[in-house]
């Protein structure tokens, strides 16, 4: 959808069920260019990043189709190029998780480097310096990281606790699996996500010790094996709709994930003064009042999660009461802010933090959407705003979200998808 028109005021009521995780699935996609033989990955969300990495798969020549079931069948025994397109990195960050693959298994990687983003700096230094390490002989040239090696070798890689790396850290693993000897990740991040991919990994023969762990042993084999997966549910999503049901005063019940994936985030809403009963894979949430103002920092797992970091400052936006957030992972997540404001909000970014005081109610505005989770939230505003919202950039939450508009609906929501209006406005923002 290009746009989304959202009428604000009611309090969403029921049952929602979330999809598979986008940043869940991406690397297990991409774990699949590590395997002999097929992949059958399910509940794999129908979203525009997946799409864009199932269309880099097919252009290494690997086979990648949904069977009748859903599951999507993925077989790298046909891949015949190392060269990943730039139009598919520029689209999504993402891609550039098929480099540790390649270098593992064919010896050889040609990725264009990511560039810039709007959420902020996202080098991709920690991955090509843990290739490195690997020994592969890498040269970054006319924006493309080109690696080489004839088969990588197992080192120590210390990777800076300061600045944990999702995206370094499956990069790595990816090409540690099949790497000679072992290799010790120290420092590594330990989102469910990436727990998951280690999971795959050794449901296909990897040998990987200290998995959901910041010291991961990986002892390298010679090949992987194929292996039927279930992609864990998104916990991006099931926050965004919990975040909502605050936001409306409704009564939502959240089901198909995993509670203790949302802890911090349940935690948080507890304390804005929500009721949440947690089942063993649902979470009800129950809200009859402006929230309490809450501080909250953002942090790599377990803490608070940076992609429900905008959410939560509308969330805040409304607060009885000032609160502070802190960004600690992006320097440029405040960018919805601005957006915000011309719904009423009162909200002050310094350095890093932002200093929300509560306005009774956000009045709807035309806006726009700068990336994934700035859009998701700027949806949510719509739905607590009196009045009309209309959020363009809408291409850029179907990313991530599936079927948002539908599921909202279900719940009660006032929101419609709108086509393009401008066909020429781009689908290229950067992955978050
Ligand atoms: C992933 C998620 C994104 C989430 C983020 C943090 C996916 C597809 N995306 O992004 O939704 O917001 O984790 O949880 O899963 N950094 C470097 N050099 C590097 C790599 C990272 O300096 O080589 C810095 C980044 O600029 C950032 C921090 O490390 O400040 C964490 O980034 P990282 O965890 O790598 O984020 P992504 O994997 O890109």
């Amino acid at each position: 959808m290009a746009r989304f028109r959202i009428t604000g005021g009611t309090p969403l009521s029921g049952s929602v069920e979330v999809s598979g995780s986008k940043n869940g699935s991406l690397p297990l996609l991409a774990a699949a260019l590590l395997v002999d033989g097929e992949v059958v990955l399910h509940n794999i969300p129908s979203i525009r990043d997946i799409n864009t990495m199932i269309q880099m798969l097919r252009a290494l020549g690997a086979k990648a189709e949904f069977r009748q079931d859903g599951g999507l069948a993925i077989d790298s025994s046909t891949v015949d190029s190392v060269k990943a397109p730039y139009d598919l990195v520029r689209r999504m960050r993402g891609s550039f998780y098929v480099a540790g693959p390649l270098l593992a298994r064919f010896g050889e990687a040609q990725v264009p480097l990511p560039g810039g983003c709007v959420i902020g700096s996202r080098p991709v230094d920690f991955h090509i310096r843990g290739f490195k390490a690997l020994g592969a002989q890498v040269e970054e040239k006319y924006g493309v990281m080109h690696g080489r090696a004839e088969r990588l070798v197992g080192t120590r890689i210390y990777m800076d606790p300061r600045l944990r790396s999702v995206g370094a850290t499956v990069n790595l693993t990816l090409a540690a699996t099949l790497a000679e000897g072992t290799t010790v990740i120290e420092n590594a991040s330990r989102e469910p996500e990436v727990v998951d991919c280690q999971n795959l990994l050794a449901a296909c023969g990897a040998d990987i010790e200290g998995i959901g762990t910041t010291t991961l042993t990986i002892h390298g084999v010679d090949r992987l094996h194929g292996t039927e997966w279930t992609a864990i549910s998104d916990r991006m999503e099931a926050g965004t709709f919990l975040i909502a049901g605050a936001l409306t005063r409704g009564d939502v019940t959240i089901g198909s994930i995993v509670p203790e994936h949302l802890h911090m985030v349940t935690e948080l809403l507890e304390q804005a003064g929500c009721e949440i009963d947690t089942g063993d894979r649902s979470i009800r949430l129950r809200m009859d009042r402006r929230p309490d103002a809450v501080d909250v920092m953002t942090a790599p797992y377990p803490g608070y999660p940076t992609d429900l970091q905008p959410a939560t400052g509308v969330l805040m936006s409304v607060a009885n009461g000032v609160s502070v957030i802190e960004e600690t992972i992006f320097d440029a997540r405040f960018n919805y802010v601005d957006e915000l404001l011309r719904m009423g909000a009162d909200v002050r970014v310094m350095e890093g933090a932002a200093i929300f005081k509560g306005v009774p109610q956000l009045s709807g505005a035309p806006v726009l959407a700068t990336d994934i989770r700035a859009g998701a939230a700027l949806i949510l505003a719509g739905l607590c705003a009196e009045g009309v919202t209309e959020v363009s950039g809408g291409a850029l939450v179907d990313r991530g979200y599936e079927d948002i508009t539908g599921k909202l609906r279900s719940v009660g929501a006032e929101i419609e998808g709108l086509p393009e209006a401008d066909p020429e406005s781009s689908d290229d923002e950067c992955l978050a």
